[in-house]
């Protein structure tokens, strides 16, 4: 099968990158000439793990190749995927589809053959039939059908989620299109992956619908985090004790500082939008929006309560990304949180693995090369990204580099008791300093034959 793959951003590059190493042949096209001439070399412009092994493996094999040349790339496509951004409109919060619809002219001048043109970019119900209507009025002799597949990849385990999807959402109407889009995941069929075949209004909607709700169940906990500090709860108990009713189960349930990255921020607000246009508001992800945008608020204030007011005072911070394995600095909790502190008059002194890059463009703070120098001489220390570096410090070095023994871990990557005993002043997220922790008895299954 020859995949046509349109933007070589995050999605793009990653889909595409794995379609060839599911077999097919795969050509990655960006306007950006620097990006697909570093591409060319072997050089990845994003941080994802294995990326960069699945990309060299695949363009060794002959399977995966790069260009700027989108008619060449669509001529002799099966399936041409349009991968470009979609970024939250300036003002309005609306998905700006600019480039998606760029894209549709340029396809609609190139298709030659029966090709399925599908959106993987995260678009706006109704974007596949304008996209559709825009090939049709630009080539009106064009022989193609659309189709919605929309991503469900997280950043830092991207490769993982396309290679084993809890499930593929493909919307289209013919049965045509059905059997290109069976043949593109026909790998996944192996491992028994589900795959959903709807409409396209409903299988765009089903993003939006996914990462609504797994922001709204984060908001959801993070709220009762809040209500545990207040009663004396533990969070992570709460958490445990909801998450094993299989109903509800257990993931994304992670209190912290709030969600951030390049999708739930994006997503939630466009989804409100569309909402709202349509007369049918989303008031739960409304408030959804605005709890989370507080709660990054909140998480200053209580820095500063943790300090004792921060004028005067440096504090070290450990992580700045919006999630761990990844160099995304896009709406993290970091970019609200450390400019507060700032304003109220704290020196920052950060580390972050492998989003310094991106923080020094946006954060005016001192980057440090490790954890233990950030540390050096601060009045404390707040742990914002659970990058696993951070799970297992050497608490004694902590000690000597620190002037006071306290950390504010937003993460709840420790336990009260055992920094308790390590001797540290220890703020952490739902739980009470003297909280023991649960303890799960899970009784064995009796066999069968019993
Ligand atoms: C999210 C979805 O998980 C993917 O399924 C989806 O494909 C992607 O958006 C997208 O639309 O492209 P991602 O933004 O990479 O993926 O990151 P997540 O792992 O979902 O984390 C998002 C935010 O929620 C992070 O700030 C993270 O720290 C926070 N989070 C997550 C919590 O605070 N608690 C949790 O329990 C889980």
């Amino acid at each position: 099968m020859r995949i046509a793959m349109i933007g070589s951003g995050y999605v793009g590059l990653v889909s595409g990158a794995c379609l060839s190493e599911f077999g097919h042949t795969v050509i990655c096209v960006d306007k950006a000439e620097d990006k697909i001439a570093a591409l060319k070399q072997g050089q990845i412009p994003i941080f994802e793990p294995g990326l960069d092994e699945i990309v060299a493996a695949n363009v060794k094999g002959g399977r995966l190749a790069f260009g700027t040349d989108l008619g060449e790339a669509v001529r002799d496509a099966d399936a041409v995927f349009i991968g470009v951004g979609t970024p939250s409109r300036r003002g309005d919060g609306h998905a700006d589809l600019t480039y998606v619809f760029a894209a549709a002219e340029e396809i609609a001048r190139a298709l030659t053959g029966y090709t399925v043109v599908v959106t993987k970019s995260t678009v706006p119900v109704g974007t596949s039939r304008q996209v559709e209507a825009i090939i049709r009025k630009v080539n009106p002799a064009a022989d193609f059908d659309m189709a919605s597949n929309p991503e469900f990849l997280r950043e830092g385990s991207a490769i993982e989620d396309f290679r084993r999807p809890d499930r593929v959402v493909v919307g289209c109407d013919t049965e045509r299109a059905r059997g290109v889009m069976r043949e593109v995941y026909r790998p996944l069929y192996l491992n028994e992956t589900p795959i959903v075949f709807t409409t396209r209004e409903s299988s765009e909607l089903i993003k939006y619908a996914a990462n609504a709700f797994l922001a709204t169940k984060i908001t959801f906990i993070n709220e009762m985090a809040s209500l545990c500090e207040k009663v004396g709860g533990d969070v992570q108990d709460v958490a445990r004790g909801i998450g094993l009713d299989g109903r509800i189960g257990g993931k994304f349930l992670h209190a912290g500082p709030g969600y951030g990255g390049s999708c739930f921020p994006k997503d939630t607000l466009a989804l409100v939008k569309t909402a709202r246009d349509a007369g049918a508001p989303t008031r739960l992800v409304e408030a959804v929006v605005a709890v989370n945008d507080q709660r990054k608020h909140a998480m200053a204030e209580k820095i500063k309560t943790a300090f004792g007011g921060v004028a005067g005072k440096t504090i070290a911070v450990l992580g700045l990304t919006f999630k761990p394995n990844t160099d995304d600095m896009r709406d993290s909790p970091s970019l609200t949180i450390l400019p507060a502190l700032q304003s109220a008059g704290a020196t920052i002194r950060a580390y972050d693995p492998e989003g310094t890059r991106e923080a020094a463009k946006l954060l005016n703070l001192t980057f440090c090369g490790d954890a233990y120098e950030a540390l050096e001489g601060a009045d404390g220390v707040v742990i914002l990204t659970e990058w696993n570096e951070f799970r297992a410090l050497d608490f004694a070095r902590v000690k000597t580099a620190l002037k006071t023994p306290l950390m504010v871990d937003l993460r709840n990557i420790y336990r009260p008791s055992q920094m308790a005993a390590e001797g540290f002043r220890y703020v952490s997220v739902g739980r009470s300093d003297a909280a023991p922790g649960t303890v799960v008895d899970m009784p064995q299954r009796r066999s069968e034959s019993n």
